[in-house]
Protein backbone atom coordinates (compact mmCIF):
# COMPACT_ATOMS: atom_id res chain seq x y z
CA UNK A 1 0.00 0.00 0.00
CA UNK A 2 1.63 3.11 -1.13
CA UNK A 3 0.81 6.70 -1.49
CA UNK A 4 0.96 7.95 -4.91
CA UNK A 5 2.33 11.30 -4.96
CA UNK A 6 1.79 12.40 -8.13
CA UNK A 7 -2.35 12.00 -7.33
CA UNK A 8 -4.36 13.27 -4.23
CA UNK A 9 -7.26 11.52 -3.75
CA UNK A 10 -10.59 12.69 -1.41
CA UNK A 11 -11.79 10.52 1.35
CA UNK A 12 -15.33 11.18 2.84
CA UNK A 13 -17.20 8.60 5.06
CA UNK A 14 -19.90 10.88 7.17
CA UNK A 15 -21.54 8.12 8.38
CA UNK A 16 -22.12 7.22 12.25
CA UNK A 17 -21.85 3.14 12.32
CA UNK A 18 -23.11 1.38 15.38
CA UNK A 19 -22.21 -2.05 15.04
CA UNK A 20 -23.33 -5.42 17.28
CA UNK A 21 -25.94 -8.12 18.06
CA UNK A 22 -28.96 -5.72 18.69
CA UNK A 23 -28.22 -2.37 18.29
CA UNK A 24 -30.99 -1.83 15.65
CA UNK A 25 -32.71 -1.45 18.73
CA UNK A 26 -31.21 2.18 19.06
CA UNK A 27 -32.77 3.22 15.88
CA UNK A 28 -35.40 5.28 18.03
CA UNK A 29 -32.91 7.58 20.32
CA UNK A 30 -30.75 7.88 17.40
CA UNK A 31 -33.57 9.24 14.90
CA UNK A 32 -34.98 11.11 17.82
CA UNK A 33 -31.12 13.08 18.13
CA UNK A 34 -31.82 13.92 14.38
CA UNK A 35 -34.85 15.80 15.37
CA UNK A 36 -37.33 12.76 13.62
CA UNK A 37 -40.92 13.06 15.00
CA UNK A 38 -42.60 10.35 12.79
CA UNK A 39 -40.21 8.23 10.23
CA UNK A 40 -41.17 6.21 6.80
CA UNK A 41 -39.61 2.93 7.21
CA UNK A 42 -38.93 1.35 3.71
CA UNK A 43 -38.77 -2.23 3.97
CA UNK A 44 -40.14 -5.03 1.73
CA UNK A 45 -42.74 -7.84 2.53
CA UNK A 46 -40.15 -10.58 3.46
CA UNK A 47 -38.51 -8.42 5.58
CA UNK A 48 -41.71 -7.36 7.18
CA UNK A 49 -42.87 -10.90 7.52
CA UNK A 50 -39.86 -12.14 9.13
CA UNK A 51 -40.84 -10.21 12.27
CA UNK A 52 -37.40 -8.42 11.89
CA UNK A 53 -38.83 -4.77 12.30
CA UNK A 54 -39.99 -5.91 16.08
CA UNK A 55 -37.42 -4.63 17.65
CA UNK A 56 -36.94 -1.57 15.48
CA UNK A 57 -40.89 -0.50 16.00
CA UNK A 58 -40.43 -1.09 20.05
CA UNK A 59 -37.34 1.76 19.90
CA UNK A 60 -39.35 3.72 18.12
CA UNK A 61 -42.13 3.46 20.38
CA UNK A 62 -40.23 4.02 23.04
CA UNK A 63 -38.24 6.97 22.27
CA UNK A 64 -41.53 8.82 21.08
CA UNK A 65 -41.07 8.31 17.22
CA UNK A 66 -44.28 7.36 15.22
CA UNK A 67 -42.99 5.43 12.48
CA UNK A 68 -45.17 4.75 8.58
CA UNK A 69 -44.32 1.47 6.81
CA UNK A 70 -43.80 1.17 3.25
CA UNK A 71 -43.66 -2.62 2.66
CA UNK A 72 -43.69 -2.44 -1.07
CA UNK A 73 -40.31 -2.20 -1.75
CA UNK A 74 -39.56 -4.65 -4.90
CA UNK A 75 -35.77 -6.09 -5.81
CA UNK A 76 -34.12 -3.48 -8.12
CA UNK A 77 -36.58 -1.03 -7.10
CA UNK A 78 -38.73 0.96 -10.06
CA UNK A 79 -39.47 4.48 -10.20
CA UNK A 80 -42.94 3.65 -9.66
CA UNK A 81 -41.86 1.97 -6.04
CA UNK A 82 -40.31 4.74 -5.01
CA UNK A 83 -42.96 7.41 -5.75
CA UNK A 84 -45.36 5.09 -3.77
CA UNK A 85 -43.61 5.60 -0.91
CA UNK A 86 -42.78 9.08 -1.59
CA UNK A 87 -46.70 9.41 -1.22
CA UNK A 88 -47.33 7.67 2.16
CA UNK A 89 -44.18 9.83 3.46
CA UNK A 90 -46.13 13.05 2.37
CA UNK A 91 -49.55 11.44 3.44
CA UNK A 92 -48.45 10.85 7.29
CA UNK A 93 -46.66 13.54 7.14
CA UNK A 94 -43.22 11.72 7.98
CA UNK A 95 -40.14 14.17 8.60
CA UNK A 96 -37.56 11.15 8.62
CA UNK A 97 -36.48 8.05 6.97
CA UNK A 98 -35.78 4.54 8.04
CA UNK A 99 -34.29 2.36 5.52
CA UNK A 100 -34.56 -1.37 6.59
CA UNK A 101 -33.66 -4.13 4.26
CA UNK A 102 -31.00 -4.82 1.31
CA UNK A 103 -29.86 -2.43 -0.79
CA UNK A 104 -33.66 -2.36 -2.46
CA UNK A 105 -34.98 -0.60 0.61
CA UNK A 106 -32.18 1.31 1.38
CA UNK A 107 -31.73 3.15 -1.75
CA UNK A 108 -35.86 3.80 -1.65
CA UNK A 109 -35.25 5.69 1.72
CA UNK A 110 -32.46 7.17 0.32
CA UNK A 111 -34.67 8.45 -3.07
CA UNK A 112 -37.81 9.05 -0.80
CA UNK A 113 -35.70 11.63 0.36
CA UNK A 114 -34.00 13.15 -2.66
CA UNK A 115 -37.47 13.19 -4.25
CA UNK A 116 -38.96 15.20 -0.98
CA UNK A 117 -36.47 17.91 -0.75
CA UNK A 118 -36.52 17.96 -4.90
CA UNK A 119 -40.39 18.10 -5.59
CA UNK A 120 -40.22 19.27 -9.15
CA UNK A 121 -37.46 17.35 -10.32
CA UNK A 122 -38.59 13.71 -11.85
CA UNK A 123 -36.72 10.90 -10.14
CA UNK A 124 -34.99 9.90 -13.79
CA UNK A 125 -33.12 13.36 -13.72
CA UNK A 126 -31.22 12.41 -10.73
CA UNK A 127 -28.96 9.48 -13.03
CA UNK A 128 -25.30 10.20 -12.26
CA UNK A 129 -23.51 12.35 -10.06
CA UNK A 130 -23.88 15.12 -8.22
CA UNK A 131 -27.34 16.26 -9.58
CA UNK A 132 -29.06 16.33 -5.72
CA UNK A 133 -28.50 19.63 -4.38
CA UNK A 134 -30.45 19.74 -1.51
CA UNK A 135 -30.01 17.54 1.81
CA UNK A 136 -32.37 14.89 2.54
CA UNK A 137 -34.41 14.31 5.46
CA UNK A 138 -32.72 12.33 8.11
CA UNK A 139 -32.08 8.90 7.34
CA UNK A 140 -30.73 5.72 9.01
CA UNK A 141 -29.98 2.90 7.93
CA UNK A 142 -30.48 -0.50 8.90
CA UNK A 143 -29.09 -3.35 6.16
CA UNK A 144 -30.50 -7.29 6.32
CA UNK A 145 -28.66 -8.51 4.04
CA UNK A 146 -24.73 -9.00 3.90
CA UNK A 147 -24.35 -7.10 0.02
CA UNK A 148 -24.81 -3.62 -1.07
CA UNK A 149 -23.25 -1.53 1.50
CA UNK A 150 -25.59 1.37 1.10
CA UNK A 151 -25.83 2.18 4.36
CA UNK A 152 -22.53 3.71 4.18
CA UNK A 153 -22.55 4.41 0.73
CA UNK A 154 -23.79 8.11 -1.68
CA UNK A 155 -25.42 5.65 -4.07
CA UNK A 156 -28.78 4.46 -4.60
CA UNK A 157 -29.93 2.51 -7.56
CA UNK A 158 -33.44 2.35 -9.18
CA UNK A 159 -34.92 0.81 -12.39
CA UNK A 160 -36.33 2.85 -15.29
CA UNK A 161 -38.61 -0.23 -16.04
CA UNK A 162 -39.82 1.92 -19.53
CA UNK A 163 -35.93 1.73 -20.55
CA UNK A 164 -34.91 -1.79 -18.98
CA UNK A 165 -32.48 0.53 -17.52
CA UNK A 166 -31.08 0.22 -13.64
CA UNK A 167 -29.88 4.15 -12.88
CA UNK A 168 -27.10 4.70 -10.75
CA UNK A 169 -27.35 7.76 -9.06
CA UNK A 170 -24.53 9.18 -6.42
CA UNK A 171 -24.42 12.64 -4.19
CA UNK A 172 -22.73 13.13 -0.89
CA UNK A 173 -26.33 14.08 0.21
CA UNK A 174 -26.96 10.36 0.48
CA UNK A 175 -24.72 9.43 2.97
CA UNK A 176 -27.57 8.35 5.74
CA UNK A 177 -26.24 9.85 8.93
CA UNK A 178 -26.40 6.78 10.70
CA UNK A 179 -26.05 3.39 10.13
CA UNK A 180 -26.69 0.21 12.48
CA UNK A 181 -25.35 -3.05 11.75
CA UNK A 182 -26.95 -6.01 13.38
CA UNK A 183 -25.92 -9.21 12.60
CA UNK A 184 -28.64 -10.77 15.05
CA UNK A 185 -31.28 -9.25 12.27
CA UNK A 186 -30.13 -11.57 9.50
CA UNK A 187 -29.47 -15.31 11.32
CA UNK A 188 -32.92 -15.74 9.39
CA UNK A 189 -32.09 -15.06 6.00
CA UNK A 190 -32.15 -17.54 3.62
CA UNK A 191 -28.83 -19.42 2.40
CA UNK A 192 -29.25 -18.14 -1.45
CA UNK A 193 -29.80 -14.41 -0.35
CA UNK A 194 -26.83 -14.54 2.14
CA UNK A 195 -24.87 -16.04 -1.19
CA UNK A 196 -25.56 -13.78 -3.75
CA UNK A 197 -25.29 -10.70 -1.65
CA UNK A 198 -22.41 -12.06 0.24
CA UNK A 199 -20.75 -12.46 -3.30
CA UNK A 200 -21.86 -8.89 -4.04
CA UNK A 201 -20.05 -7.61 -1.10
CA UNK A 202 -17.06 -9.74 -2.47
CA UNK A 203 -17.09 -8.02 -6.08
CA UNK A 204 -17.08 -4.27 -3.85
CA UNK A 205 -14.20 -4.83 -2.08
CA UNK A 206 -12.43 -6.85 -5.45
CA UNK A 207 -13.60 -4.50 -7.80
CA UNK A 208 -12.17 -1.51 -5.77
CA UNK A 209 -9.18 -3.09 -5.07
CA UNK A 210 -8.34 -3.43 -8.53
CA UNK A 211 -9.80 -0.17 -10.64
CA UNK A 212 -7.64 3.27 -10.86
CA UNK A 213 -8.53 4.83 -8.54
CA UNK A 214 -7.32 3.20 -5.28
CA UNK A 215 -5.65 4.53 -2.27
CA UNK A 216 -3.94 3.55 0.70
CA UNK A 217 -7.43 3.83 3.28
CA UNK A 218 -9.62 1.87 0.48
CA UNK A 219 -6.76 -1.01 -0.07
CA UNK A 220 -6.50 -1.53 3.55
CA UNK A 221 -10.57 -1.37 3.88
CA UNK A 222 -11.16 -4.03 0.48
CA UNK A 223 -8.68 -6.48 1.38
CA UNK A 224 -10.04 -6.56 5.16
CA UNK A 225 -13.14 -7.14 3.82
CA UNK A 226 -11.91 -9.70 1.44
CA UNK A 227 -10.49 -11.54 4.02
CA UNK A 228 -13.35 -11.32 5.91
CA UNK A 229 -15.83 -12.59 3.10
CA UNK A 230 -13.50 -15.35 2.34
CA UNK A 231 -13.80 -16.12 5.81
CA UNK A 232 -17.58 -16.55 6.70
CA UNK A 233 -19.52 -16.53 3.95
CA UNK A 234 -19.39 -20.46 3.47
CA UNK A 235 -20.60 -20.98 7.04
CA UNK A 236 -22.70 -18.21 6.70
CA UNK A 237 -24.93 -20.29 4.24
CA UNK A 238 -24.71 -23.35 5.87
CA UNK A 239 -26.02 -22.06 9.32
CA UNK A 240 -26.44 -18.53 9.39
CA UNK A 241 -25.52 -18.39 13.00
CA UNK A 242 -25.06 -14.85 14.58
CA UNK A 243 -21.19 -15.42 14.93
CA UNK A 244 -21.41 -15.37 11.07
CA UNK A 245 -24.06 -13.26 9.96
CA UNK A 246 -22.19 -10.56 12.42
CA UNK A 247 -19.29 -11.04 10.43
CA UNK A 248 -20.54 -10.80 7.10
CA UNK A 249 -22.92 -7.70 7.57
CA UNK A 250 -20.26 -5.94 8.91
CA UNK A 251 -17.67 -7.01 5.69
CA UNK A 252 -20.10 -5.61 3.63
CA UNK A 253 -20.02 -2.61 5.04
CA UNK A 254 -16.50 -2.62 5.25
CA UNK A 255 -16.57 -3.30 1.49
CA UNK A 256 -19.20 -0.35 1.14
CA UNK A 257 -16.94 1.82 2.51
CA UNK A 258 -13.93 0.83 0.34
CA UNK A 259 -16.05 1.36 -2.96
CA UNK A 260 -17.96 4.32 -2.06
CA UNK A 261 -14.72 6.23 -2.12
CA UNK A 262 -13.31 4.34 -5.26
CA UNK A 263 -16.15 2.68 -7.69
CA UNK A 264 -16.00 -0.48 -9.09
CA UNK A 265 -15.38 -1.93 -12.22
CA UNK A 266 -17.24 -3.28 -15.25
CA UNK A 267 -18.56 -6.36 -13.21
CA UNK A 268 -20.83 -4.11 -11.73
CA UNK A 269 -21.14 -2.04 -15.18
CA UNK A 270 -22.30 -5.32 -16.64
CA UNK A 271 -24.82 -6.59 -14.29
CA UNK A 272 -26.67 -3.84 -14.26
CA UNK A 273 -28.22 -4.35 -17.95
CA UNK A 274 -28.16 -8.64 -16.95
CA UNK A 275 -30.41 -7.51 -13.84
CA UNK A 276 -32.21 -4.70 -15.90
CA UNK A 277 -33.70 -6.73 -18.61
CA UNK A 278 -33.80 -10.16 -16.89
CA UNK A 279 -34.27 -9.71 -13.12
CA UNK A 280 -31.22 -11.95 -12.53
CA UNK A 281 -30.60 -10.09 -8.70
CA UNK A 282 -27.80 -7.83 -8.10
CA UNK A 283 -25.62 -10.01 -6.41
CA UNK A 284 -25.82 -13.38 -8.66
CA UNK A 285 -25.20 -11.54 -11.57
CA UNK A 286 -22.23 -9.77 -9.87
CA UNK A 287 -21.11 -13.03 -8.90
CA UNK A 288 -21.46 -15.10 -12.18
CA UNK A 289 -19.42 -12.10 -13.84
CA UNK A 290 -16.83 -11.82 -11.20
CA UNK A 291 -14.38 -14.52 -12.74
CA UNK A 292 -14.55 -13.62 -16.22
CA UNK A 293 -14.16 -10.30 -15.62
CA UNK A 294 -10.98 -11.31 -13.43
CA UNK A 295 -9.37 -13.09 -16.24
CA UNK A 296 -10.12 -10.16 -18.72
CA UNK A 297 -8.67 -8.10 -16.02
CA UNK A 298 -5.76 -9.91 -14.84
CA UNK A 299 -3.11 -8.57 -16.99
CA UNK A 300 -3.98 -5.06 -16.13
CA UNK A 301 -2.69 -5.05 -12.54
CA UNK A 302 -1.52 -8.60 -11.96
CA UNK A 303 0.30 -7.42 -8.95
CA UNK A 304 -3.17 -6.47 -7.29
CA UNK A 305 -4.86 -9.24 -8.12
CA UNK A 306 -2.22 -11.88 -6.01
CA UNK A 307 -2.73 -9.54 -3.46
CA UNK A 308 -7.01 -10.11 -3.54
CA UNK A 309 -5.63 -14.25 -3.95
CA UNK A 310 -3.52 -14.02 -0.36
CA UNK A 311 -6.32 -11.99 1.46
CA UNK A 312 -8.61 -15.03 -0.17
CA UNK A 313 -6.08 -17.65 1.85
CA UNK A 314 -4.12 -18.99 -1.34
CA UNK A 315 -0.65 -19.49 -0.77
CA UNK A 316 1.31 -18.03 -3.71
CA UNK A 317 4.76 -18.62 -2.22
CA UNK A 318 7.41 -19.39 -5.32
CA UNK A 319 4.69 -18.19 -7.67
CA UNK A 320 5.15 -15.89 -10.75
CA UNK A 321 3.16 -12.64 -10.25
CA UNK A 322 0.98 -13.86 -13.18
CA UNK A 323 0.38 -17.51 -11.32
CA UNK A 324 -0.60 -15.82 -8.06
CA UNK A 325 -2.75 -13.29 -9.84
CA UNK A 326 -4.38 -16.27 -11.30
CA UNK A 327 -5.24 -18.21 -7.97
CA UNK A 328 -7.55 -15.13 -7.62
CA UNK A 329 -9.90 -16.37 -9.78
CA UNK A 330 -9.53 -19.88 -8.99
CA UNK A 331 -10.52 -19.05 -5.17
CA UNK A 332 -13.08 -16.71 -6.65
CA UNK A 333 -14.51 -19.89 -8.26
CA UNK A 334 -14.55 -21.96 -5.77
CA UNK A 335 -15.94 -20.20 -3.21
CA UNK A 336 -18.85 -19.26 -5.86
CA UNK A 337 -19.43 -23.25 -6.13
CA UNK A 338 -19.37 -24.15 -2.43
CA UNK A 339 -22.40 -21.28 -1.36
CA UNK A 340 -24.43 -22.26 -4.76
CA UNK A 341 -23.98 -19.75 -7.16
CA UNK A 342 -24.24 -21.11 -11.18
CA UNK A 343 -21.30 -20.67 -13.34
CA UNK A 344 -23.35 -19.15 -16.43
CA UNK A 345 -26.72 -17.56 -16.90
CA UNK A 346 -27.74 -19.64 -18.40
CA UNK A 347 -31.05 -20.94 -16.51
CA UNK A 348 -32.08 -17.68 -16.07
CA UNK A 349 -32.84 -17.03 -19.41
CA UNK A 350 -30.34 -14.97 -20.57
CA UNK A 351 -30.08 -14.65 -24.18
CA UNK A 352 -27.99 -12.40 -27.28
CA UNK A 353 -31.56 -10.99 -27.70
CA UNK A 354 -30.22 -7.67 -26.42
CA UNK A 355 -27.09 -7.95 -26.08
CA UNK A 356 -26.43 -4.82 -28.30
CA UNK A 357 -28.53 -2.95 -26.36
CA UNK A 358 -27.29 -4.21 -23.14
CA UNK A 359 -23.43 -3.56 -24.05
CA UNK A 360 -24.14 0.42 -24.74
CA UNK A 361 -26.00 0.25 -21.41
CA UNK A 362 -22.64 -0.85 -20.17
CA UNK A 363 -20.90 1.74 -21.31
CA UNK A 364 -23.14 4.52 -20.06
CA UNK A 365 -21.53 2.93 -16.74
CA UNK A 366 -18.84 5.91 -14.83
CA UNK A 367 -16.95 2.52 -13.84
CA UNK A 368 -15.81 1.49 -17.47
CA UNK A 369 -13.03 4.33 -17.86
CA UNK A 370 -11.58 3.00 -13.99
CA UNK A 371 -11.63 -0.64 -14.61
CA UNK A 372 -7.78 -1.97 -14.77
CA UNK A 373 -7.85 -3.05 -18.40
CA UNK A 374 -9.18 -0.98 -21.29
CA UNK A 375 -12.49 -1.69 -22.36
CA UNK A 376 -13.93 -2.11 -25.51
CA UNK A 377 -16.85 -3.28 -26.69
CA UNK A 378 -15.95 -6.40 -28.86
CA UNK A 379 -14.63 -7.34 -25.31
CA UNK A 380 -17.83 -6.80 -23.35
CA UNK A 381 -19.47 -8.55 -25.96
CA UNK A 382 -17.59 -11.87 -25.40
CA UNK A 383 -17.88 -11.39 -21.46
CA UNK A 384 -20.83 -11.56 -21.92
CA UNK A 385 -21.36 -14.43 -24.36
CA UNK A 386 -19.46 -16.31 -21.99
CA UNK A 387 -21.54 -15.63 -19.48
CA UNK A 388 -24.10 -16.84 -21.01
CA UNK A 389 -22.38 -20.21 -21.52
CA UNK A 390 -21.60 -19.37 -25.08
CA UNK A 391 -17.89 -19.67 -26.71
CA UNK A 392 -17.65 -17.71 -29.67
FE1 LIG B 1 -23.29 -4.31 -5.88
Amino acid sequence: MNMDLNRTFMWQMPTKLIVGPGCSRQAGPELKALGGSKALLATDRGVRGAGVLAGIQESLAAARVDCAIYDGVEPNPSIRCIEAAVAIYRAERCDCLLGVGGGSSMDTAKLVGAKITHPDVDITQFEGRGKIVNPIPPLIAIPTTCGTGSEVTLSAVATDTDRHFKMGIGSPLLYPKVALIDGSLLTNLPGPVIAGTGMDALCHAAESYVNLTTNPISDALDLAAISMISRWLRPAVANANLEAMSNMVLAASIAGMGFANTRLTIVHAMSHPISGYYGVPHGVANAILLPLVMEFNLIGNARRFGDVARAMGEDTSNLTEMEAARLSTRAVRALSRDVGIPETFEGFGVTDEHLDAMIEDAFKSGNIPLNPARVTREAVRALFLRSMGRTE
